[in-house]
């Protein structure tokens, strides 16, 4: 047992587990890179204030669930919770507007919140996200969403569903605050759940203890407050999803758990999951820009959680064809052997070959247990007759035949083999 074990709430990612999250994580970013969407990395850290004024002060990931630090320096930073603040921050900060919209960016990190752990919940996870800045187009909400439909088809995952709804806009959306509000004064609800309803009554919308649910069927629904731009835009995209291919719910309670949303908001849900059932979600954000003091940039984007795709994989017992780490081990036999098979697997390592050894001057028994254990589907074992012979030997290590291969030629002997 070791002294230490990782912070709750966290979980170390080590092959061969590690492999599968490499490769979800590159499915997701495909589609996008195909989108014309260029790769954006920001620090994992910012300025509080971004999170308080770009996610919302009165959100649970502020209020609660921030990992926040005061520098020696006096900076007050935050673990970033999200993605999104960050990325429209360091576009805004680059003027990358300037040059043309929409400024299409994809990222994929680490992300911190101080959750109350459980399965699919971490206070340490990984997303995969993108944003598309600066247009208000329909196609474009459309587009992301197909492109995180493919990402997930891509890995073989079939039993998600997308919810899909929208929020309103300035013009429609504080009608509708206030008839909620009026809605839910009437209601007999706890102190803080009357606090939310003066400071964010839409947010109440997303409880989900059953005592408040309940009381929430009769709710006013913005859907039935839109105004006709919104209407319209919302009818677009419903209409550009279903000319792709892509089936959706509509679901009018759909708020998440994010301020900055306005019109299209959607969450990608896998029913294999349990109570953490959310794989991805996102939405339009028309007035984040200018609530970060930047110009008017209507926007939108996604992410989606990294760990709960592999989850969501795991639930329906899609297992990914991955490659193998090794394709050839070389076993050498002796200290001649050695010099030579160790220049051997660096020249099939350059030609693009996965090639490892045995290293550690294991006995052969021992070094043909490590290549057997390694994957390897071939192993090169040489001894000093051999390399007195200019040969190595080729063992298939699936049939156990073997034969000798001149040293000159072992790459393309491994290629032929492996073909
Ligand atoms: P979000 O819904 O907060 O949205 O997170 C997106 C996804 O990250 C979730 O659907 C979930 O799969 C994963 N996730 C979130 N919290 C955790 C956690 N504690 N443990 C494991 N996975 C988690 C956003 O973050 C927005 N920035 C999305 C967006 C981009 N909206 C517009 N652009």
């Amino acid at each position: 047992m070791s002294t230490f074990s990782a912070p709750r709430g966290t979980y170390d990612l080590l092959p061969p587990d590690s492999a599968t999250y490499l490769a979800v994580r590159d499915a997701l970013a495909a589609p996008l890179r195909r989108a014309g969407y260029g790769y954006a990395e920001t620090p994992g850290f910012e300025h509080v204030e971004l999170f308080a004024r770009g996610v919302g002060e009165s959100t649970d990931i502020v209020t609660k669930e921030m990992y926040t630090l005061t520098t020696k320096g006096g900076d007050e930073l935050a673990l970033r919770p999200e993605g999104t603040a960050s990325v429209l921050r360091a576009a805004l900060q680059a003027g990358l507007h300037r040059s043309g919209v929409p400024v299409k960016l994809w990222y994929s990190g680490s992300y911190y919140r101080y959750e109350r752990p459980q399965k699919g919940r971490y206070r340490h996870f990984s997303q995969v996200g993108a944003e598309a800045v600066g247009a208000e187009d329909p196609a474009l909400d459309a587009e992301l969403i197909v492109l995180a439909v493919d990402g997930y088809r891509s890995l073989g995952l079939r039993g998600f569903r997308l919810l899909l709804n929208s929020l309103g806009d300035t013009v429609c959306r504080p009608a509708y605050r206030a008839a909620l509000q009026d809605f839910l004064r009437g209601l007999d609800l706890d102190e803080e759940t009357r606090r939310r309803v003066e400071i964010n009554p839409l947010r109440v919308l997303d409880d989900k203890r059953a005592s408040v649910t309940e009381r929430l069927a009769a709710a006013p629904l913005l859907r039935d407050h839109l105004c006709e731009a919104c209407k319209t835009y919302h009818e677009q995209v419903r209409e550009l999803l279903t000319a792709a291919g892509v089936a959706f719910e509509d679901d009018p309670r759909l708020v998440r758990g994010l301020d900055y949303y306005t019109r299209t908001t959607f969450e990608f849900v896998h029913d294999g999951l349990g109570a953490q059932s959310a794989v991805g979600g996102g939405g339009r954000y028309d007035g984040l820009s200018e609530q970060l003091g930047g110009p008017p940039l209507p926007s939108v984007g996604w992410a989606l959680g990294v760990d709960r795709t592999v989850l969501a994989l795991q639930a329906e017992g899609v297992a990914l064809g991955l490659p193998t780490a090794t394709e050839v081990f070389a076993v050498p036999l002796g200290e001649e052997a050695r010099r030579a098979l160790f220049e051997a697997v660096t020249e099939l390592r350059r030609a693009g070959v996965a090639a490892d050894f045995a290293y550690g001057g294991k006995g052969v028994k021992a070094a043909m247990k490590a290549a057997n254990r390694s994957g390897a589907r071939l192993a090169v074992i040489a001894g000093e007759r051999d390399l007195a012979e200019g040969v190595v030997q080729l063992k298939d290590l699936v049939s156990g035949e073997q034969a000798p291969v001149r040293l000159g030629e072992l790459v393309a002997g491994v290629r032929a083999a492996l073909a």
